[in-house]
C-alpha cells in the first residue's frame, strides 16, 4: 500500500563511476533505471584523458545499455599534468567533453595520473574559464603528512579558496562534499552561480562511527571518508536547503568485494541502486520533500546550463521497508555489494 507518493522531474547522477567491461553492463542498468543523465568519472585504468577516449568509453556504456532504456552518459575529462589545452577544448566545443576533473595525485583510486602541481595548470584553468568548461574537484589534498579527516576542510583553505580568487569567472563543482566547512563555503560562495558542490546519499547518512565503531565495515570506507557527526547533520542542512548550488551526485563506486574485504581495502560505495531512494528517505524525514526535485533533477541543469529533464519520475512511501540487504551484483565470478543504509528505507520507485 502507499502512503504517499511524489512525481518528479526525472533525476540526473552529476557523479558516477560506471566503470567499464563487464562491470559497466552489470551496474549501467541500476542508474539508467533512475537517472536520464550522469557525469561519468574518467578514473578507468587507463584514465580518459583525450577527446577519443572519451568517444571510445562514450560508445562503450551506449552499447551496454539494455534495449529499451535511455540514458545519456556526459563525459568528464580526466586532467593530468601534461594534458593538452586544445584537444580539451575541441572535446568540449563539439559536445564530447561536458567537463573536467581534477584529481589531485594519490588523492584517491586511480588518481596516479592526477595532477601534482594545481598551479602548474594556470593555462588549462584559463582555457576552461574562458570556454565555460566547468573544473570537477575531487577536494582533498593529496599530501600523506596531512590527517585524512582534515583533507577536504584543507583544500577549502589552502586550494579552493585561491582558486576562486584566480578564476573567479571559473564554473567549479566541490564533488562529494563532506564536512561543515565544505558545506559553508559553498553555501556562501556559490551564490554567485559558479561554485557548486554534490552531496552523496551514503554522506547523508553515515558518520565516521559507521566505518569504524564495533568494528571496521570496509563497505561504509570511501573518498573522502566520512566525517563527525556534526558534518553530515551540515550536509543533510546544505541537502535540503533548496540552495542552487547543491546538488545530487551519488559518487556510486562499484569494486569487487574481494578488492574491498581484503587487508588493503578500495575506496567506494556502490549505492546506484538505492541512493535515490536514500535521498528521498532522507528528504522526508527532514519535513523537504517539496525541496527533494530542486536537489535531484534543477539545480544540476541550472548550474550546468542544461534543461531539465521532460520525463518524470514517481517515488512512493510503502508501508514496508525495502530491504537493506540488497542482493549482490553478480559480475562473472565476483560480486559487487551494495549500500547497506543504516536505516530502513519506505521510499521506492514506482516503474513507469
Ligand atoms: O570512494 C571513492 N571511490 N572515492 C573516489 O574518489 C573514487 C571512487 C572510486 O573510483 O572507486
Ligand atoms: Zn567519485
Amino acid at each position: 500500500m502507499s502512503l504517499a507518493h511524489i512525481t518528479i522531474t526525472k533525476p540526473d547522477d552529476w557523479h558516477v563511476h560506471l566503470r567499464d567491461g563487464e562491470m559497466l553492463k552489470a551496474v549501467l542498468p541500476y542508474t539508467a533505471r533512475r537517472f536520464a543523465r550522469a557525469m561519468v568519472m574518467p578514473n578507468l585504468k587507463p584514465p580518459v584523458v583525450t577527446t577519443a577516449q572519451a568517444k571510445v568509453y562514450r560508445d562503450e556504456i551506449l552499447s551496454a545499455l539494455p534495449k529499451g532504456m535511455s540514458f545519456e552518459p556526459l563525459m568528464a575529462a580526466y586532467l593530468t599534468d601534461d594534458i593538452d589545452p586544445c584537444d580539451l577544448e575541441r572535446g568540449f566545443n563539439d559536445k564530447v567533453f561536458a567537463a573536467a576533473k581534477l584529481y589531485p595525485v594519490h588523492a584517491t583510486t586511480n588518481s596516479e595520473s592526477g595532477v601534482t602541481q594545481i598551479k602548474s595548470m594556470r593555462l588549462v584553468f584559463e582555457k576552461m574559464q574562458r570556454i565555460g568548461m566547468p573544473l570537477l574537484i575531487h577536494g582533498e589534498m593529496g599530501d600523506p603528512s596531512i590527517d585524512i579527516f582534515d583533507r577536504e576542510s584543507a583544500f577549502v583553505d589552502r586550494v579552493l579558496v585561491g582558486l576562486r580568487r584566480d578564476y573567479p569567472a571559473l564554473k567549479i563543482v566541490l564533488e562529494h562534499i563532506t564536512t561543515r566547512q565544505a558545506a559553508d563555503y559553498v553555501a556562501d560562495e556559490g551564490r554567485g552561480g559558479k561554485l557548486a558542490a554534490t552531496i552523496t546519499a551514503h554522506h547523508l547518512l553515515i558518520n565516521r562511527n559507521s566505518m569504524l565503531a564495533g568494528g571496521m565495515k570496509p563497505h561504509n570506507y570511501c573518498l573522502p571518508v566520512a566525517k563527525r557527526e556534526v558534518h553530515r547533520q551540515a550536509l543533510i542542512r546544505a541537502a535540503v536547503s533548496g540552495g542552487g548550488m547543491f546538488f545530487l551526485g551519488t559518487d556510486s563506486a562499484p569494486h569487487p568485494r574481494t578488492a574491498k574485504e581484503c587487508a588493503c581495502g578500495c575506496a567506494g560505495i556502490f549505492t546506484a541502486c538505492n541512493a535515490l531512494e536514500i535521498y528521498a528517505q532522507v528528504f522526508s524525514e527532514a519535513g523537504a520533500l517539496d525541496q527533494l526535485e530542486r536537489f535531484t533533477s534543477l539545480n544540476g541543469p541550472a548550474f550546468y546550463g542544461l534543461s531539465a529533464n521532460k520525463d518524470k519520475i514517481t517515488l512512493e512511501r510503502g508501508q514496508d521497508c525495502i530491504s537493506s540487504d540488497l542482493a549482490s551484483v553478480i559480475v562473472g565470478q565476483q560480486e559487487i555489494i551494495p549500500f547497506k543504509s543504516p536505516i530502513n528505507l519506505f521510499w521506492r520507485v514506482v516503474d513507469q
